[in-house]
């Protein structure tokens, strides 16, 4: 890959990272709410963003790129409740689409067919991620301040497991 592709990835690698980094600051801050099941879903996202960074560090590394690992910003530590940190986590995620689209951008104006094709799964990766935060947001809002509502779905959020998608 040439160099304009190699450091977009390199930033994606680092925005990929962060991206960990943060959910698991937000799983922390669930685990000081005693919300174990809201910190496990944390914990799950956490492991698939360090899949993604890693996806594309073997990524550059196949194609005889060179990855150069990036300082990664200190998350944010402190949220007041889960509607907050979920309305952060939608916001993340369409920042993190934006990033993906600037990357596909990149791939098709250096005429990188493979990196294109590669990203294509990131962009499908995409929108499941929206959707995903978008729908525990939309919960969020609908139940409002009802105690109750919120350790069901805490109760529900425990049966997450990170299942790393199979290698096509
Ligand atoms: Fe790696 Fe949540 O996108």
């Amino acid at each position: 890959m040439n160099k304009r592709m190699e450091d977009a990835f390199n930033k994606q690698i680092n925005a990929e990272l962060y991206s960990a980094y943060l959910y698991l600051s937000m799983s922390a801050c669930f685990e000081d709410m005693n919300l174990p099941g809201f910190a496990n879903w944390m914990r799950v996202q956490f492991q698939e963003e360090q899949f993604h960074g890693l996806k594309m560090f073997d990524f550059v590394n196949e194609r005889g790129g060179r990855v150069n690992l990036l300082p990664i910003e200190g998350p944010e530590t402190n949220w007041e409740t889960p509607l907050d940190i979920f309305e952060e986590v939608y916001k993340h995620e369409q920042h993190v689409t934006s990033l993906i689209n600037g990357l596909v951008t990149i791939a098709m104006e250096e005429s990188d067919y493979a990196s294109n094709n590669f990203l294509a799964w990131f962009v499908d990766e995409q929108v499941e991620e929206e959707a995903s935060a978008s729908e525990i947001l939309g919960q969020l809002k609908f139940i409002g301040d009802n105690k109750h509502a919120v350790l069901m779905m805490d109760r529900e959020l425990r049966t997450r497991v990170f299942n790393p998608p199979v290698k096509e």
